[in-house]
């Protein structure tokens, strides 16, 4: 039978893929506290319907920095997709076309920049890991000449984390499944694969820092928006605002850098206070039906991506599995659209949730309070020290 869900897709792409591989993929990292929460929390927010409404005509669609889109689920970046089919990042780039969304491309994928914008008609978006000054401005320029829409710089993997299974399964990325954007370089003298799990100890070359002084050197390289991937608390998302970012993706990078962290739909709307409007909010982490979808544009985010749904597709069936994934998704989000009582997606808000206790915090003032802080900031009212201790007594941060 044909798969009816993602999970469907889950069971039988794991059927067909190579057991270091599916590791590689599906794990989150250590002991996957924030993988399974990703889930828990999103599963744990449960939906207040609304009926006699006429909700015969939706329209999911919205619009991504400007950008339309027919319906607000685009696709992560995610390294090294032929790993699961030989097309890879081509045929995903193809499905999202068709599907009419947008695509990430990962500076680890095994497609380069070029091969993609040429074989896909939709946006793309450029998602970038700092390789150093050079290579840095390098990939932008690249991207955007070649028709890129957005820089999406990935934030959250200052140093690699160990992804313990692929040390216990001995596996590593065969370097021509991630070095797509880097085949004019000699293998010795590029940026190693930044979500393979192998750490400096395992013979990964030392990272390259970037902090976020540097954001206004990276702004200076490209006229594309610049988006930041992995925020993860709302102090981050305040200085990305005072660093005039145009967009953030509330992401754990599906629970496999650091764990033990909240899972992504708990950190959302401490987010989406501290930013308060000043740059769209996009969410990833846990996204497997459609009613994920509408608990994170409840909660303000402006539209969500997918990671490994997507690997799922491929592996079932190269392009034609990423269409039907997303199409499942499409459907689904339409559906529970109807049944709580919106025809479009902007009418969706929180009133339609019920959040479990452990979110209850997000609505608790200091939350409010530190909105109205990076407000007052961003004005020029108050100074950055100002609201940096501000911010720290009402989070009760002692100074040391
Ligand atoms: C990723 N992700 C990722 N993110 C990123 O910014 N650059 C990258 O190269 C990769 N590579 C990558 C490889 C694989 C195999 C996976 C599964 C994920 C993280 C990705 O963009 C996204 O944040 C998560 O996948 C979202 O969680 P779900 O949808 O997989 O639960």
């Amino acid at each position: 039978m044909e798969p009816i869900n993602l999970y469907d897709f889950e069971s039988r792409a794991k059927s067909t893929v190579p057991h270091n591989v599916w590791d590689y993929i599906s794990r989150g990292s250590q002991d996957g506290i924030a993988l399974k929460r990703n889930r828990s929390m999103l599963e744990s927010i449960l939906l207040r319907p609304r009926f006699l409404r006429d909700v015969r005509k939706r329209n999911l669609s919205t619009t991504i920095l400007g950008e339309p889109i027919k319906f607000p689920i685009m696709i992560a970046p995610a390294s090294s997709q032929t790993l699961v089919h030989p097309d890879g990042e081509i045929a995903t780039a193809r499905a999202a076309a068709t599907a009419g969304t947008i695509m990430s491309l990962s500076t680890s994928s095994t497609k380069s920049i070029e091969t993609v914008a040429a074989a896909a008609s939709g946006p793309l978006w450029f998602q970038l890991f700092h390789c150093g000054k050079d290579q840095t401005e390098d990939l932008v320029k690249r991207a955007e000449d070649s028709g890129y829409k957005a820089i999406c710089l990935t934030v959250d993997t200052p140093i690699p984390s160990d992804k313990e299974v692929d040390i216990r399964n001995n596996w590593q990325l065969p370097p021509e499944a991630y070095r797509g954007n880097f085949s004019h370089n000699t293998l010795t003298d590029i940026p190693s694969q930044f979500d393979s799990g192998i750490s400096e100890g395992h013979g990964r070359p030392p990272t390259i820092p970037l902090t976020f002084e540097q954001l206004p050197w990276l702004k200076s390289l490209t006229r594309l928006p610049l988006v930041i991937k992995g925020i993860r608390t709302a102090e981050d998302a305040a200085l990305c605002v005072e660093y005039d970012v145009d967009g953030i993706v509330v992401s754990n990078h599906g629970g496999r850098q650091i764990d033990c962290t909240l899972s992504s739909i708990e950190t959302l709307p401490e987010v989406v206070a501290a930013v308060n409007g000043k740059a769209e909010i996009y969410f990833d982490s846990g996204v497997r039906r459609g009613s994920d979808v509408l608990k994170a544009l409840a909660l303000g985010a402006k539209g969500v991506l997918i990671g490994r749904p997507i690997f799922w597709g491929l592996a079932v069936n190269g392009q034609a599995g990423v269409e039907k994934v997303l199409d499942i998704l499409y459907r689904e989000l339409d559906l529970v659209l109807a049944y709580c009582g919106f025809t479009s997606v902007d009418q969706i808000d929180d009133a339609i949730l019920h959040l479990p206790v452990e979110m209850e915090y997000s609505r608790i003032p200091y939350v409010e309070e530190i909105r109205g802080l990076a407000d007052l900031h961003s004005k020029g009212l108050i100074s950055r020290k100002e609201f940096d201790s501000k911010r720290e007594s009402l989070l009760g941060i002692e100074k040391q």
